[in-house]
């Protein structure tokens, strides 16, 4: 495929969320944000009362999603929607993303999520940030950036942004739920989150963010 891809995998609260808008809207490439797909996943199961134990429900629910992703202004989330409604800020919360990473590890649920995912490598490029976007989704990406930083500093940034967001979130409660769900993520059968054996790693601990994209941009040959 000739479209370039950037691929930006790691762990949760890495930055590589706001890494991966700031490279695609400075290169003007398509973005893919894979996590909100097993976010949107496990939210529409749990209104649709599919459990997560039910691995051909789930597949089902993910084989459906009916999802759009809206383009906004610089600097504002992109809009996700869910069958029509606007669930860009309920997908967010701590609780969706550890239920993102309960249904992600049931593999026929990727395999569902698979071709929907390379579907977004369209021209004139595609930046798109997951867990296995380098390892399973674009192997054959030119640039494959794995994003790390020590979990403190990841639940310190996962807390000011939740703040932000006019979430109530308390910091060692977020540590925690942190370590749960990398642990989850790296040691799943199915896709784990490690770098690609062709991957760049680039620790963001005490970077900011803008430092961060410069070493993305350098590291990718788009500096
Ligand atoms: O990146 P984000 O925090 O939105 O991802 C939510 C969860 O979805 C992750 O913890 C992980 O379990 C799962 N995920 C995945 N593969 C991806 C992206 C996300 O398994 N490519």
């Amino acid at each position: 495929n000739p479209v370039p891809v950037i691929t930006i995998d790691g762990p949760s609260g890495s930055g590589k969320g706001t890494v991966t808008q700031m490279l695609a809207r400075r290169l003007g490439w398509h973005l893919l944000d894979s996590g909100a797909l097993y976010r949107l996943t496990a939210l529409a199961a749990v209104r649709q009362g599919v459990s997560f134990d039910d691995h051909a429900g789930l597949v089902q629910v993910a084989a459906s999603l009916d999802v759009r992703f809206e383009p906004t202004p610089a600097g504002e989330p992109v809009r996700v929607v869910l069958s029509g409604e606007d669930v860009t800020r309920e997908i967010r919360t701590e609780a969706a993303g550890d239920n993102a990473s309960k249904v992600a590890v049931v593999p026929a649920v990727r395999e569902a999520l698979l071709q929907r995912q390379r579907d977004f490598r369209q021209a004139p490029g595609l930046v798109a940030d997951g867990r296995d976007m380098g390892t399973v989704i674009f192997p054959d990406a030119p640039t494959k950036i794995f994003l790390t930083a020590s979990a403190e500093e990841r639940a310190e940034r996962r807390y000011r942004q939740l703040k932000e967001a006019g979430h109530d979130v308390k910091i060692d409660a977020l540590l925690d739920e942190i370590r749960a769900r990398d642990d989850r993520d790296m040691n799943r059968s199915a896709a784990p989150l490690k770098p690609a054996d062709d991957a760049q790693v680039i620790d963001s601990t005490g970077l900011s963010i803008e430092e961060v994209l410069e070493k993305v941009m350098a590291a990718s040959g788009q500096a």
